[in-house]
């Protein structure tokens, strides 16, 4: 592993707030004269250490299968990350595949896998023209029943899951690349709407969650990002629950945007949370070890962007190593996309995140 502790990884800074923990464990060593350095660095020197140094999450989707099946696959989660999102297992043909019967098993396993590793949960998602199910799809509903399903479905699963998801993806991919709203059962029959109407319902079956927008190629300053940005700030003024907003990160190695930190930080500066939700850096496949030093690069940049920015709540990885990967059966001939490889080596990529994170790198 690179992360072994070293002298250099020791040094803090404190210039900046001690988090209340951490100034609690400073005074405790100092109390009883032992510098306990070495346990303390090992735990700093993983990527949740260095996340939990700075009060923010590093997340990883998980998948149920690796989960339930793969032992170094949950070793490396649990050593390394402070968040889990599931990838697929709370999405709406996941919860409720006929109509009225529910399956929250996987759901309920990553939950519960969460609780007993000292992870947060970030939920996802509540509202998606995706992964419905056919029922839903294919019930030609009217406008009405569509509203009423959708407030139900939102006030079953929120409500679930109440005090156990730091932070919900309500609605997920609701534009078009050029700002317009993208096309989907909900936005055809219900119109723009429904979004406010989701973040009210959300909010209501859970007041603590932070409540989410959440979409793909708005990390550039684009046509994209500022409808959304336009939206957001619209539904801040109306009094509309909306907290925050994801930012997927499904990025291409050497092509993180130049205008994300800036991009962010507008948003930030509306007073919302900013969180990269699905961070993946694909490669051309086969990977060349140059190509394997500039996502390394990248995912130093791309974390930097969001830590760089005032209220950025963290970074969520869509995965933990390349063997479960989403990124090869979606983008044809790329992969290697994530930190670990498929035998759970770490790729320079994990020391560019590490160091991405370590605010004394
Ligand atoms: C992907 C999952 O990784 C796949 O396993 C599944 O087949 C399709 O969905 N944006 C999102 C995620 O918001 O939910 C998607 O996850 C990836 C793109």
């Amino acid at each position: 592993m690179p992360q072994t502790p070293s002298g250099t990884h020791r040094r803090r800074r404190l210039s900046r707030p001690v988090p209340l923990a951490l100034a609690g464990a400073l005074l405790a060593t100092a109390a009883v004269g032992l510098p306990h350095l070495s346990s303390e660095a090992s735990a700093a020197t993983t990527l949740r250490g260095y996340a939990d140094g700075r009060g923010v999450k590093i997340g990883a989707a998980v998948g149920d299968g690796p989960l339930t099946s793969d032992s170094s696959y949950t070793t490396v989660l649990d050593r390394e990350f402070n968040s889990v999102t599931a990838e697929n297992a709370m999405k709406w043909d996941a919860l409720e595949p006929s109509r009225n019967s529910y399956n929250w098993a996987a759901a309920d396993r990553l939950v519960n896998h969460a609780v007993a590793h000292n992870q947060g949960v970030r939920g996802h998602t509540l509202v998606w023209y995706a992964q419905l199910p056919s029922w839903l799809k294919n019930g030609n509903f009217s406008a009405s029943e569509l509203n009423t399903l959708l407030k139900k479905h939102i006030d079953t699963t929120v409500g679930r899951y109440k005090g156990r998801i730091y932070a919900w993806d309500v609605v997920n991919e609701a534009f078009n690349e050029d700002g317009s709203m993208r096309s989907s059962l909900w936005q055809d029959k219900l119109g723009t709407g429904y979004i406010a109407n989701a973040l009210r319902w959300a909010h209501a079956a859970d007041p603590a969650a932070k409540l989410y927008i959440n979409d793909y190629n708005i990390e550039a300053d684009n046509a994209k990002s500022d409808a959304l940005y336009n939206l957001a700030k619209q539904l801040l003024a109306q009094g509309v629950p909306l907290h925050g907003i994801g930012f997927q990160s499904h990025f291409e190695v050497g092509k993180v945007p130049a205008s994300m930190k800036a991009n962010l930080k507008r948003f930030s500066d509306l007073g919302l949370e900013v969180s990269v939700t699905e961070l993946d850096i694909r490669i051309p496949l086969p990977a060349s070890s140059a190509e394997l030093a500039q996502q390394s690069t990248d995912y130093k940049t791309a974390s930097e962007n969001c830590l760089g920015v005032p209220r950025c709540a963290g970074v969520t990885l869509w995965g933990v190593t390349d063997k479960y990967s989403w990124v090869p059966g979606t983008f044809s001939g790329y992969g290697a996309a994530l930190p670990y490889n498929e035998g759970y080596a770490a790729k320079p990529a994990y020391t560019g995140l590490s160091n991405g994170l370590n605010p004394n790198a």
